[in-house]
């Protein structure tokens, strides 16, 4: 599915003036009307929520938001789709969001969750709901109690409350080193963690060198134009021009060094 969010922030000063005639308003009919009225209750909380926001704007320094939020759910076919969709709606319900299907509006929702920033005008009137800043923080998707560090690359979710967790290892104010340790059983993914990370910081244009006594690493290599440098007597690469050499520099002579020494190579 996707989920689209849109805020609106509003004109604290109009606010506070519609929220005033409105407390106003309510005010009184709550001293002069009968207490027996049905919907005597709904008035005394909208009466409260209203002196609350205006409250938190004058005395906090909150700010006052419209909120939007669409989800555009996806299937294969109509029985998946209501499936999906009693889902959704079930798991926001049970935390105490009222959800509305868009009937009739698909078309204007689905808009609206495409990344082109279009609030349909249709949908709004609907979906509209207040929201005051401390609220609005909470729906910000890439928050966390856990490390979300800025520049950092993406390493997983975690466990404990599906956080995005991203880690920036070269941040020098935050950690002592770039050294990391990891641990788990054979066939964990400890391998497969390592590539990822190590294309990752490739992609963000970050040289990576890697040792590899087992070579493992020589496909990942390849795949992005690396070099790969092999070091011993036989080999066709070198690293360092003193470095004895399969084949000697000067014409006609060949291997002189590796044969003979082979002892010397090792100490090198
Ligand atoms: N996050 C992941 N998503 C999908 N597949 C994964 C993931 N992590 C690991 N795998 C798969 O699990 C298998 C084992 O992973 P890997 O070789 O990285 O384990 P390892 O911890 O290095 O094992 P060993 O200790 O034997 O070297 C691989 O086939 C890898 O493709
Ligand atoms: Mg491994």
């Amino acid at each position: 599915m996707n989920i689209s969010i849109f805020y609106e922030k509003q004109d604290p000063y109009k606010t506070i003036k519609d929220l005033t005639y409105q407390i106003g308003n309510v005010g009184v009919e709550l001293k002069e009307s009968n207490q027996n009225r049905e919907d005597i209750d709904i008035a005394a909380f909208t009466y409260n929520d209203a002196k609350y926001i205006r409250r938190e704007i004058q005395i906090n320094n909150e700010d006052i938001y419209f909120l939007y939020i669409y989800i555009n759910v996806y299937a294969e076919n109509i029985k998946e789709l209501e499936y999906y969709l009693n889902k959704v709606e079930g798991i926001a319900q049970s935390k105490g969001m009222q959800t509305r299907r868009a009937n009739f509006r698909q078309e204007e929702l689905y808009l609206s969750t495409l990344p082109i920033m279009k609030n349909s005008e249709v949908l709004k009137e609907v979906a509209k709901r207040n929201i005051l800043t401390s609220g609005l923080v909470a729906t910000y998707p890439f928050i966390s109690s856990s490390i979300f560090d800025e520049k950092g690359i993406f390493i997983g979710t975690n466990i404990y409350n599906n956080s995005l967790v991203f880690i920036d290892r070269y941040d020098t104010n935050k950690y002592k080193n770039a050294n990391i340790c990891i641990f788990g059983t054979s066939g964990a993914g400890k391998s497969f963690y390592t590539k990822l990370l190590i294309l990752r910081y490739r992609l963000l244009g970050i040289k990576q060198y890697i040792i590899d006594p087992e070579r493992e690493y020589g496909h990942l290599c390849d795949s992005i134009k690396g070099t790969q440098i092999k070091i011993g007597p036989n080999s066709k690469t070198y690293i360092n021009i003193l470095d004895i050499r399969k084949e000697s520099i000067e014409e006609g002579e060949s291997r002189i060094f590796s044969n003979k020494n082979r002892k010397t190579c090792r100490i090198f």
